[in-house]
C-alpha cells in the first residue's frame, strides 16, 4: 500500500472520533493527495502533536536528517547535497562518508556549466534527472540549486552557481526546479542570501543598497520562489543588516514570506543558526549543523537537543518568553514539505544510461569556444597525428572535490581517456606538465619539487607532436574552485602560466583547454591559437571535450560571467579597498552598487579579455532582419538566423535594454531577452523574443518599490554583452 495513503488512513483511523477529517476517504492507490487535501490533513494533525513532537521537528536528529512523528506514522525528512548530484551517504553524526557501495551517482555539469548553456530546456531534464536519483536514494530534500550572483572572480564557490546576470539565472532556475520537484524530490534555493564569497562567509556582515539587493542579488532566488514554487530555501551563513541569514527578519519574514508568499521551508546552512529567540521569531524553519560539525564535543545526546531550536525553544515557550505561534507556523511549513515529498511518488532512477545522457547533452551545450585561430580545430580525428596531451587536469578527477557539491560517481571519463577514444588513429602520449601536489581520493600527483622535471618532459614532448593538447585550469583544491575559502590570485595555479608559455614556444598548433567555475588571467592568449573554456562537465567531461576537440560536437557555450583581463578591472577589486572585498572586521560595502560584470565593463569603459555571453562556433552565422516593435505592455524583437558555414551550430541571440537620459544611475544596458536556436548549415532560423515592459522597472529607493520609468530606452540586440549588432531606441 503506498506510503500517502496508509498514512491518510492511520490520521483517519486516529481522529476519527474526535474531528471529520475532510480528506476524501476513498483515496485511490495511486491519487496524490491535493494541496487542499495536503492543508486539510495538516489542519488535523497539529492539534495532535505536543510540544515536544513540534520542537522535535524543527531541527536535526543526525547529519542530514530531521525527525518525523513516530506515533502518527510521519516520516523523517532526508537532506542531501547537492546541486549537480546525489553526494555519497554521510554518517549519522560526523561528516565522514558511511562507505556505502550503492550511492554512486550521476555527476551533472556544474551549474556555472548549465549556466553557459543558456538553455532552459537543458535546465528542466537537468533537474529530472536529478530529482529522480534523489527519489532512488531516498532524499526527500536535494540541497541545490545555487544561485548566487557571481560579484568577484575570487569566490571559491562560483562553480556552484549561474553566473553574473540575475536575469540568466532567473531563466534556468526556475525549469530547473521544475525538474526536480516533478520528480517529488524538494530543492532547497540557496544561499539565500548575499553568500557572494567564501573568506569569512560565517561571519562576515553585507552592507549593500536595497536598489542593488532588489535588482541584482535577489531576483533569481524570488523567481525560484515565486515562479520555481521551490519547497525549500536554504539561509545563509552570512550576515546582512546585522543580522545572520539564516534568522532574519527583513530576508526571511518581510521579503520571503509575506512580499513573495513562501509556503515552504527555511533550512538553514549547516551551522548558520545562532540564537534560539531570533530563530523563532525571524523565519527559520529547521535547523540543521549546529553544534555537531562531526569534530566538536558531542553534548548529551550527540547535541541535538542543544539546538536553538530544540530544549532551549521548547523551555523558552514553557516560560512564556515566547508563544507556539511562530512554532506552529514551522510546524506547518515542514508537515507540508513531509506530504509534498511523501505523495506517493515513483521510486526514482540511479545513474541509468538515460541520466548519462542527459550528463552529456547539457556538457555538449556547455563547453564554450572562447578563440579558434585559423580554425586549427576541429582536429581531424582520420589523420595518423602525433598529438601531445599536457597537463594535470587531462587525468586527474574534477568530480570528487570543492566541497559540499562534491560527488561519488558512477564514473567520470578523464579528457586524456575520451582524446584517446576520439583520436584512435593518432599517436597520443601524455605528459603532466605542471602538480597541483594535492592528492585526491586515489589520485596521487607528482610531489611539488617535480615542477621543474615536468615542465622540461612536457615541453620536450611538445617539440616532436604536430599539435598540443593542453589541458589544465583550476582543480577543486582548496583555495581554487572550492567552499570554505576564495583564490588568493587571478592567476591559474601551479606554475600554468609559465608552462603555456614554454610550450606554445616550441609548438604553435597548441589547443589550451581549461577546467574552472570561474574566470583566470590569460597572459598567453597571444601565443596560443585555441583555448576551450570546459567548465566542470562532471561523469561525461572526457566525452564531451575529445568530441568538441573532433568537431563531433560543435560547441555553443556563452559565458555566464565576463573574464576581466586583471583584477582590478572587476567590479569589487577596482575600490583597492578591503571593506569591499574581503571586508575588514565582519563587516563589508558592495560599492560597485548595482554594477557587477558586465555591467561593470560597459558603464565604466574597461574592456574585459572575454565578455558576458560570449562563445564563438565552428560555424558562421549572419544575423538579418533584426526588427524591434513595441506596445506600452511589451518589448519585441525578431531577426533571422543564417548559418553561413559548412555545420550545424547553435547561436544565442541576446536582448540587452538600456535607459536614456535616466533620473537614476544605471548601467548601460542590461540583459532582458535571450534565445538559443539551433540552425542547420545554409538554413535560416527565426527568433522570437518578447520582452515585458514591467521588467525594464528600477527599484526606487526612496518609494521601495519598483517604478517604470518613462521615456526613450535603447533596445541592444547581439551575441554578446559586447558584440552588438543593432541598437534601437524606443520610447514607453
Ligand atoms: C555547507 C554548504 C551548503 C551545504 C551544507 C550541507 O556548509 O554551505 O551549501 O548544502 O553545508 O553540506
Amino acid at each position: 500500500m503506498n506510503k500517502v495513503f496508509s498514512f491518510v488512513l492511520a490520521l483517519t483511523s486516529l481522529c476519527a472520533t474526535s474531528c471529520k477529517l475532510s480528506l476524501d476517504a476513498e483515496l485511490s492507490l495511486d491519487d496524490k493527495m491535493s494541496d487542499a487535501q495536503i492543508e486539510a490533513a495538516i489542519d488535523t494533525i497539529l492539534p495532535q502533536l505536543s510540544l515536544e513532537e513540534k520542537v522535535a521537528m524543527l531541527h536535526a536528529q543526525s547529519k542530514f536528517s530531521t525527525p518525523g512523528v513516530p506515533r502518527l506514522g510521519i516520516p523523517e525528512l532526508w537532506w542531501s547535497d547537492g546541486p549537480h548530484g546525489v553526494r555519497a551517504e554521510i554518517n549519522w553524526n560526523d561528516w565522514g562518508y558511511a562507505g556505502w557501495n550503492n550511492d554512486s551517482c550521476t555527476a551533472f555539469p556544474a551549474l556555472s556549466a548549465l549556466a553557459a548553456t543558456f538553455n532552459p530546456d537543458l535546465a528542466y531534464i537537468y533537474g529530472v534527472a536529478l530529482g529522480e536519483e534523489s527519489r532512488y536514494r531516498k532524499k526527500n530534500v536535494i540541497l541545490g540549486p545555487g544561485v548566487n550572483i557571481y560579484r568577484t572572480p575570487l569566490n571559491g564557490r562560483n562553480f556552484e552557481y549561474m553566473g553574473e546576470d540575475p536575469f540568466l539565472a532567473s531563466v534556468l532556475v526556475v525549469p530547473y526546479i521544475h525538474g526536480v520537484q516533478s520528480t517529488g524530490t524538494a530543492t532547497s534555493v540557496k544561499h539565500y542570501a548575499l553568500n557572494n564569497q567564501e573568506e569569512d562567509r560565517m561571519g562576515v556582515n553585507v552592507e549593500v543598497s536595497e536598489r542593488a539587493l532588489r535588482e541584482l542579488y535577489l531576483p533569481a532566488f524570488k523567481a525560484a520562489v515565486v515562479d520555481g514554487k521551490a519547497w525549500t530555501l536554504m539561509g545563509s551563513y552570512n550576515r546582512y543588516n546585522n543580522q545572520h541569514c539564516c534568522h532574519n527578519e527583513i530576508l526571511l519574514n518581510k521579503i520571503l514570506k509575506e512580499e513573495w508568499g513562501f509556503d515552504g521551508v527555511v533550512v538553514s546552512d549547516w551551522g548558520g543558526a545562532h540564537d534560539t529567540k531570533e530563530a523563532a521569531l525571524y523565519g527559520l524553519d529547521v535547523e540543521m549543523g549546529s553544534f555537531t560539525n562531526g569534530l566538536d564535543a558531542q553534548i548529551g545526546n550527540f547535541g541535538w537537543d542543544d539546538y536553538n531550536l530544540a530544549r532551549p525553544y521548547r523551555e523558552a515557550i514553557k516560560k512564556g518568553e515566547l508563544t507556539d505561534k511562530e512554532l506552529n507556523d514551522k510546524v506547518r511549513r515542514i508537515l507540508r514539505l513531509n506530504f509534498r515529498t511523501n505523495n506517493n511518488w515513483g521510486p526514482g532512477r540511479m545513474t541509468c544510461d538515460a541520466h548519462m545522457k542527459t550528463a552529456h547533452d547539457i556538457a555538449r551545450e556547455a563547453v564554450t569556444l572562447l578563440k579558434n585561430e585559423g580554425s586549427i580545430l576541429p582536429l581531424d580525428p582520420s589523420k595518423k597525428i602525433k598529438i601531445a596531451v599536457i597537463g594535470e587536469n587531462a587525468t586527474r578527477t574534477l568530480v570528487k572535490a570543492g566541497g559540499s557539491s562534491e560527488l561519488k560517481p558512477k564514473y567520470e571519463v578523464a579528457p586524456l581517456d575520451g582524446i584517446k577514444k576520439q583520436f584512435p588513429n593518432a599517436d597520443i602520449q601524455y605528459a603532466t606538465g605542471y602538480t597541483s601536489g594535492a592528492a585526491f581520493y586515489g589520485f596521487a600527483p607528482a610531489p611539488k619539487e617535480d615542477q621543474k622535471k615536468l615542465k622540461a618532459e612536457a615541453v620536450e614532448l611538445a617539440k616532436s607532436a604536430d599539435v598540443v593538447i593542453y589541458v589544465g585550469g583550476l582543480n577543486k583544491n582548496y583555495q581554487q574552485d572550492c567552499e570554505g575559502g576564495d583564490r588568493q590570485s587571478y592567476e591559474l595555479p601551479f606554475g600554468q602560466d609559465a608552462l603555456i608559455d614554454a610550450v606554445a614556444a616550441v609548438n604553435k598548433n597548441m589547443v589550451v583547454v581549461l577546467a574552472s567555475g570561474n574566470a583566470y588571467s590569460m597572459p598567453w592568449l597571444d601565443k596560443v591559437p585555441a583555448v576551450v573554456q570546459a567548465w566542470y562537465l562532471g561523469s561525461e567531461s572526457g566525452n564531451v571535450i575529445a568530441e568538441v576537440l573532433d568537431g563531433s560536437i560543435n560547441p555553443s557555450g556563452k559565458l555566464p560571467f565576463s573574464f576581466p583581463v586583471k583584477l582590478a578591472d572587476s567590479a569589487p577589486h577596482s575600490f583597492n579597498d578591503p571593506m569591499v572585498y574581503p571586508g575588514v572586521d565582519h563587516q563589508q560595502i558592495y560599492k560597485e552598487d548595482i554594477l557587477v560584470g558586465y555591467r561593470w565593463h560597459d558603464t565604466k569603459g574597461i574592456k574585459p579579455l572575454f565578455p558576458f555571453g560570449f562563445g564563438l562556433s565552428y560555424t558562421t552565422f549572419d544575423v538579418k532582419n533584426i526588427n524591434v516593435s513595441n506596445t506600452a505592455a511589451d518589448i519585441k524583437v525578431s531577426a533571422d538566423v543564417a548559418n553561413t558555414g559548412s555545420v550545424c551550430g547553435a547561436e544565442v541571440l541576446q536582448v540587452y535594454v538600456g535607459k536614456v537620459d535616466s533620473k537614476v544611475a544605471r548601467a548601460q544596458k542590461e540583459l532582458k531577452g535571450f534565445q538559443k536556436v539551433n540552425v542547420n548549415k545554409g538554413a535560416t532560423a527565426s527568433v522570437n523574443i518578447s520582452i515585458p515592459v514591467e521588467s525594464l522597472k528600477f527599484f526606487n529607493e526612496e518609494t521601495h518599490a519598483w517604478e517604470l520609468e518613462k521615456g526613450k530606452y535603447v533596445v541592444y540586440v547581439g551575441t554578446s554583452s559586447a558584440d552588438i549588432l543593432s541598437t534601437t531606441e524606443i520610447e514607453l
